[in-house]
Parts: structure tokens; sequence; C-alpha cells
């Protein structure tokens, strides 16, 4: 029988990767488009290696539209595409706001007119809870109201999805976007994991290296808060259960469910961590020091975030398991892993 064929575009990324894995397990056939700017050839041989299947595989900038009609002229019968080969880091967004929107706009603008040329009507999604600012309540819940954005990146993101509700009003697309909060973790095989270029701005990545000794140490930025401790809170997510997010996306979609032609959903855990409860419990499970310093608030920070997941509970049938302590035993064996 053939499998119902899902174009992920930035499919060798972090989270890219990760839901290639579990689409290839569910019993989809996903096909790649990647330009390798921020992610590595080696992961598709470890794709493979997972799940003994070596998915086809596109090396292509999709800010070029001849090479990704092309993908779609050469593969004719696709059911649906998760889209999220974007650029993301905030820091950088700020210093080169143009090429973020270029690139993250186009990309997407690009894609939405090639699907719409082939006919294909489904499409999921990679939005973030950055589109919320700080939140006057939490859990945070998708009626939440969206805020001005603080960086160009979050800026992209509630672009993209306002591009896209308004190409799915139409009735061209059905579409939906998740709004991931904060993933860590790796593959419990420490096969594939987040590979940072340069020094990382994201907390978990910064951990792990600096427990590796890539690093000297850490810098909490920022011990004045209004929380427990003083250090910002987050809702961390292990990238797998948000791989599988994808998964129930796409069965959802492609079971023809739903009336609304764009819908939108929290993917996180429900619960809120500080950042030094991070770092105890990293300590603490992996049973290694990470050397840290506080120092001042890092500028655009809010105080804390943490979502309200029922809506993904109830519509997608999904739900995060993995706990706290598998996110840091995971990133920490994948660095290991990385590093030999
Ligand atoms: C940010 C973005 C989010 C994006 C994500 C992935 C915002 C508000 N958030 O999340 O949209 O999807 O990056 O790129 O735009 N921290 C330290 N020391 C460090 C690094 C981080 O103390 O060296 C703290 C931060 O202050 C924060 C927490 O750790 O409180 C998490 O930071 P980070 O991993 O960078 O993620 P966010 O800023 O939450």
């Amino acid at each position: 029988m053939n499998k119902t064929k899902i174009i992920i575009t930035g499919g060798l990324g972090f989270i890219g990767s990760h839901t290639v894995v579990e689409l290839i397990q569910s019993g989809f056939e996903p096909i790649i488009i990647d330009d390798l700017s921020n992610s590595e050839l080696f992961i598709l041989e470890r794709i493979e290696r997972i799940t003994g299947c070596k998915p086809k595989f596109y090396s292509y900038d999709i800010g070029d539209y001849n090479k990704l009609h092309q993908v779609f002229t050469d593969n004719n019968d696709i059911s649906a595409c998760i889209h999220f080969a974007a650029k993301k880091s905030v820091g950088e967004s700020m210093e080169i706001p143009l090429t973020y929107y270029r690139s993250n706009l186009i990309s997407l603008m690009n894609l939405l007119e090639v699907m719409n040329e082939f006919k294909v009507r489904k499409l999921v999604f990679s939005s973030s809870a950055t589109v919320y600012g700080q939140p006057e309540k939490l859990p945070v819940t998708e009626t939440s109201p969206i805020q001005k954005a603080l960086s160009s990146y979050g800026s992209t993101k509630q672009m993209a999805e306002d591009i896209i509700e308004k190409v799915s009003a139409t009735g061209s697309l059905q579409a939906l976007s998740l709004r991931y909060f904060n993933p860590v973790g790796a593959h419990s095989s420490s096969l594939i994991g987040e590979l940072p270029k340069g020094i990382p701005s994201n907390l978990m990545p910064f951990i792990t290296q600096t427990a590796f000794g890539i690093r000297k140490e850490l810098t909490v930025f920022g011990n004045d808060y209004n929380t427990a401790d003083g250090t910002c809170i987050r809702d961390y997510i292990h990238v797998v259960d948000l791989a599988k997010a994808h998964v129930n996306a796409c069965e959802y979609l492609l079971a023809d469910k739903g009336d609304l032609s764009h819908d939108v959903f929290n993917i996180g855990t429900g619960l809120g961590n500080s950042v030094l409860e991070i770092i105890n419990t990293f300590e603490a499970v992996n049973k290694v020091k990470v050397p840290y310093v506080i120092g001042g608030r890092r500028n655009g920070d809010v105080e804390s975030i943490y979502a309200g997941c029922d809506k993904a509970n109830q519509i997608l049938k999904w739900k995060a398991k993995y706990s706290l302590e598998d996110m840091v035993k995971d990133a920490w064996n994948w660095e290991k892993s990385y590093r030999k």
C-alpha cells in the first residue's frame, strides 16, 4: 500500500528531524527539503539508523521558488506539508531584521503558492509562544490576545500566522499553527538532537555545553523577577512530545476534521519551571555540575509563561508525556554522544 506523503521543510533541523522520525514510525512517508543552513547532512543517516528508512531528501532553499516547484513536480501525490524551515534566533533577528522578514515570509509564500498550484490543501505551521509576549493571565490559552512582538523573529511568526489565516479564508487551505513553548531534550537513542551553530543562545544547549566544559559558565539572566526564586519561568517540552504533536496534527487534517480553515494550538506541558529549577534538576539527574553566575536581565525576556494545552488535548488528542527529568537526561546524553 502506498504511504501518505508529507513534505517537511526544514526536516533536518532540531524539531524537524524528530518529527520525521515520528512520522516514519507512524506509517507516513516524509519528503525532506532542507538547505542545511542550520542543520547537518549526517542527521539524514541518523534518521535511517533510528527508523530503518531513509527519507527522500532535497538540499534546496525553499526561498527559491523554482526549486520548490521542482519538488512538487517530482512527487505528484503529496497529501500535506509541515513547514519548519525558518530562521529562529531572537537576538540575531534584531541585528538583521530584513534577512528574517525575507527568509521567513518569502519561503512561506512560496510554499503556499506552490501548494495551491498542486492542490495540496493541508498545512501544519511551526509557530511559537512568542506571539503572546507577556500574557496577563497564566496559563496562556489560544484565546489570549496577541501582543506586539518584541523581536523581528516574533514578528515573522505573527505575520506568518496572519498570512496563513487569510489564505485559508479563501477556502483553498486547511492549516494548523502549532505554538511551541520551549523545546528541549533529544531522541532517547542519542542519535539526533539540537545542533546550535556557535555560542548557543537558548538555555538547554548552553547548560549541556557548560556541563561538558565547552563553556566556562552559564549566566542566569536575572534573579530579580517576581517569581518564587527570582528567575524566569518557561514551559519546557520534550522535543519528542512536540514531534508527536505534528503527527497528531497531520492525522487530524487528513481525517478532514474541523470546520475552521485555520486553527492554532498551544503545544507545551502546562507546567512552568524557573531557570534555577532547570539547572538544579539537570545537576541532580545527571550528577554533573553546571557552573553558573547570576547576570543582568536579557533584553526582551518575558517574566513568566506556560501553556494551557486543553485545546490540543481535546481536539488533537495529544498530551505531553515526558517529564523534566527525561528532558535533562536526554539532552545530556545527546551532548555526550555527539561530542564523542
Ligand atoms: C526564545 C523565544 C522563543 C523561541 C525560542 C527558540 C521569545 C520571548 N522567546 O525562547 O520564541 O521559539 O527562543 O529559539 O522570543 N537563559 C539564561 N541564560 C542563558 C540562556 C537563557 O538564563 O544563557 C534563560 C532566559 O532568560 C529564559 C530561559 O533561560 O528565561 C529560556 O531561554 P531560551 O532558551 O533562550 O528560550 P526563550 O527566550 O524562552
